[in-house]
């Protein structure tokens, strides 16, 4: 595990792009893991001020970590829409390129159904080059909340009352927020070959230094990357205040 602490969040998404732009340069038709959040949008900002960069733009394909349930694609908050705002549409990628679960359908069946067709999706595509990560407050990654058990493959979750909470401030109100997702799994995230987990401000404080340093525990589903073979955290001074190295 590598951790990189920068002075601010601005400093922390250049370091986080120019990691990204090298790998991008090495792969020849890399695939991106990447995340929603407000933690990685300066990082995407920096890829697009650089997009000149990124030479083999046409051999990228993407996947993303979740997307809620019940929101139609072109819904302003849905993850997909996001991503197309965001991103993709500044980089001028292909529709074809990107890839989300369908999660169009509340109708529980149809859920599960695209759940499964989106795993089989990403097994199709192959691990990512790289995963981007977020930190929830409560440890999640994705959408994978604290639970009992780890779960491996693309599912479909409810949403915990902190995240609903911590996610209405995109939403006019806390009503709105959808109560479920589905979410890439816990294997799904540990197969990529990098990761790359971004974590700014205080409110992420205790979550960082318990993933990194805490036990290993579905309760703080983050705790998993201690296994991953090429971690890298790029954080900032107020996310890393309670990391003590010499844990
Ligand atoms: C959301 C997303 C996660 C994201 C996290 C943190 O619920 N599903 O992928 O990492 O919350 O979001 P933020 O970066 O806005 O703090």
């Amino acid at each position: 595990m590598q951790i990189k602490i920068f002075e601010n969040y601005e400093e922390m998404s250049v370091a986080a792009a120019d990691a990204l732009l090298a790998l991008l340069a090495r792969e020849a038709a890399p695939l991106l893991g990447l995340a929603t959040g407000s933690t990685p949008i300066a990082m995407y900002q920096e890829l697009i001020r650089r997009r000149d960069e990124i030479e083999n733009l046409k051999y990228v394909k993407t996947v993303n970590l979740d997307e809620y349930l019940g929101l139609p694609a072109d819904h302003p908050q849905s993850y997909r829409y996001f991503m197309q705002e965001q991103l993709f549409k500044c980089l001028g990628l292909a529709p074809g390129q990107s890839h989300f679960p369908h999660a169009d359908s509340l109708d529980p069946k149809e859920a599960e159904a695209a759940a499964e067709a989106y795993e089989a999706q990403l097994l199709e595509l192959g691990p990512q080059t790289v995963q981007i990560l977020g930190l929830g407050e409560n440890g999640h990654i994705g959408f994978n909340e604290p639970a009992d058990v780890f779960i491996p493959a693309t599912h479909v979750v409810d949403l915990a009352e902190g995240t609903i909470q911590a996610n209405s401030r995109f939403f006019a109100s806390r009503e709105e927020v959808p109560r479920q997702a589905i979410t890439m799994g816990i294997a799904g995230i540990m197969r990529a070959r990098e990761v790359f987990l971004l974590v700014s401000g205080e409110k992420k404080a205790d979550a960082l230094a318990r993933a990194l340093y805490g036990p290993i525990s579905p309760q703080l589903p983050a705790s998993i990357l201690q296994l991953h073979p090429k971690l890298t955290v790029f954080c900032d001074r107020a996310a890393a205040e309670l990391l003590n190295p010499a844990q």
